[in-house]
């Protein structure tokens, strides 16, 4: 009697503070209908890429996915539990997926989880292979620290663990308000096609461009791709 009262006032201080830190936390995605994105990019832009990614999850039938710099898992959380797959997200930020994971036991959900690491060209190779990865906006980090060549690595190694399809979008040399954004130049003139360009030269095919989303304080969109290893 006395222990399943300690066990009821455990679980109760324990979900007290989960709720706690989950509400006072920034988010860069929004967490299900709960909580809006607040770290620059409107909920909208989270909610119309995943509108696409979801079509892509049923056109080709997928059954499980990969969120390489999943933020706080808001397409990792939405593929399992919209679409029942098993989905794994990846971020260097444990802060980031400690909420996403905060946030998922709260609501008493499971069949998704994360992993911690900086993910590199060298560690991707050693995932086992995903009907769909996902990559959205992370690749311009890369680049602003290896390079054109750095970032075109990092797309070589996503194809290696991709069997469907892959989901790309990336920031683009006309967000000026990064300080690193000359180092995007390469894509300058005309992005969607230079874009395409860029995932055909790491061996992509059948590259479609599926929709756009809006990026930052910059109100200027990011187109959104998908393509097949
Ligand atoms: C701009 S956010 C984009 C988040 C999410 N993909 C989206 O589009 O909503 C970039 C994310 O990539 C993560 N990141 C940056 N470098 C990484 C790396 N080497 N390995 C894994 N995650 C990384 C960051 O921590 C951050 O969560």
């Amino acid at each position: 009697m006395l222990k399943a009262t300690y066990r009821r006032l455990k679980k109760s201080i324990w979900t007290t503070a989960l709720r706690a830190y989950v509400s006072t936390k920034n988010s860069y995605q929004p967490l299900g209908e709960d909580k809006a994105a607040s770290g620059g990019r409107p909920t909208e832009a989270f909610q119309s890429r995943w509108r696409h990614v979801k079509s892509e999850i049923e056109s080709c039938g997928a059954q499980n996915l990969v969120d390489i710099g999943c933020a706080q898992g808001w397409f990792v959380r939405n593929a399992c539990i919209q679409c029942n797959l098993f989905s794994i997200g990846l971020d260097i930020e444990r802060s980031s997926l400690r909420l996403g994971s905060a946030y998922a036991e709260l609501q008493g959900e499971k069949g998704y989880g994360f992993v911690a690491g900086a993910f590199t060209p060298t560690t991707i190779e050693r995932l086992p292979t995903f009907d769909i990865v996902v990559c959205f906006s992370l690749v311009h980090h890369i680049i602003k620290e290896e390079g054109r060549m750095g970032g075109l690595e990092y797309l070589k190694a996503c194809r290696k663990i991709t069997k469907k399809r892959f989901l790309f979008d990336i920031g683009g040399p006309e967000e000026l308000s990064h300080w690193w954004v000359s180092k995007l130049d390469f894509l300058k003139g005309d992005l969607e096609a230079n874009l395409h360009d860029y995932l055909a030269e790491a061996g992509f095919t059948d590259i479609r461009k599926i929709g756009e989303s809006l990026a930052h304080e910059d109100k200027i969109m990011r187109p959104l791709f998908a393509c097949s290893p």
